[in-house]
């Protein structure tokens, strides 16, 4: 899985470098700093862990990986923008992202808030090249705006901002994780699934259950993480959900009781992807490779 997902980021890496090559070449616009602040956190690694979902979808739905590049990059635009912001001083207010300072302390908080923006209006110049049908490419811009919007990522994290300093209970919780991460992870798999004509309606059920659970248990882990990584290896300092007191699982289910709850969610995630018409392997081992990754 380890050359499969090395084989993938550097697939999608070269996409979204080419992307900005072609549509953003430096000395066209008059926004420099502004291009340079995008460059910087854009191409600044990351696990790629959606573009690596977009092309494990495409795997296990027999569809080529280049019909799942421009989904694959304008969600991990739309996930450089929402990192951005989460990291500003009014929101979890972090100074360390993927080993490297934030975007506003690299550049300045002006700076990182357009960033953001005009990384996502980006992700839907970059979703409108999909090559896809323009009645499929508009459905594509539906599902993606659908989750960033009030009912996805931003809402999401409305809520968790919301839920600092108190309790909240299971159901409100399995919310907050559900829109502010699940839901950009339920669109890169959805959106792939549209792009395969031959998939029945229970096929697109499976893969849309999957990518929910998978959503829960990647949200699950990363605040695990939060309490028991170290700094050098996430990339990102622990211990910021409980510096901003957030509602996370560990404080509502313990350590133990948090990684079992990720665990049943990546067995039914596992379990909805079993009649797909291409090979669900790839979807699989990323499924178990969120239960044991440190970073
Ligand atoms: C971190 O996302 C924020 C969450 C939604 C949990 P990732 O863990 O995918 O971050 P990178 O892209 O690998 O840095
Ligand atoms: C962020 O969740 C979810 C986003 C939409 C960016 P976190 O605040 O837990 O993400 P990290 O831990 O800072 O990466
Ligand atoms: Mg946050
Ligand atoms: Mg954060
Ligand atoms: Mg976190």
């Amino acid at each position: 899985m380890q050359e499969k997902n090395r084989h993938y980021q550097e697939r999608i890496n070269r996409w979204l470098a080419t992307f900005l090559r072609t549509h953003y070449p430096a000395d066209e616009t008059a926004a420099a700093t502004l291009l340079k602040a995008i460059r910087y956190s854009l191409l600044a690694g990351g696990k790629r862990i959606r573009p690596l979902l977009a092309y494990a979808t495409a795997e296990a739905i027999d569809l080529p990986p280049q019909h799942a590049d421009a989904i694959a990059g304008s969600v991990e635009m739309i996930h450089a923008y929402s990192l951005i912001h989460d990291d500003l001083p009014v929101m979890d207010d972090d100074d360390l992202r993927r080993g490297q300072p934030t975007c506003h302390i690299a550049f300045d908080e002006a700076t990182a808030i357009l960033a953001g923006d005009a990384l996502q209006a980006m992700a839907f110049e970059a979703l409108a090249l999909a090559e896809a049908s323009p009645a499929i490419t508009l459905e594509l811009v539906r599902q993606l705006a659908r989750a960033c919007g009030t009912c996805g990522m931003a809402g999401g994290q409305a809520l968790d901002l919301q839920g600092e300093n108190q309790q909240l209970d299971k159901q409100r919780l399995d919310q907050v994780h559900a829109l502010k991460t699940g839901a950009l992870i339920s669109a890169t798999m959805n959106m792939t699934a549209s792009l395969q004509p031959a998939l029945s309606e229970q096929q697109k059920t499976g893969i849309a259950t999957f990518a929910t659970h998978f959503g829960m248990a990647f949200q699950i882990m990363d605040d695990v993480l939060d309490v028991t990584g170290d700094t050098n290896t996430l990339g990102k300092p622990v211990g910021s959900d409980e510096k901003q007191n957030k509602a996370t699982y560990p404080q509502l289910l313990g350590l133990e009781g948090s990684i079992e709850r990720a665990r049943e969610h990546i067995g039914e995630a596992t379990a909805a992807v079993a009649g797909l018409p291409g090979d669900p392997d790839y979807l699989n081992q990323l499924g178990q490779w969120v239960l044991t990754r440190r970073h």
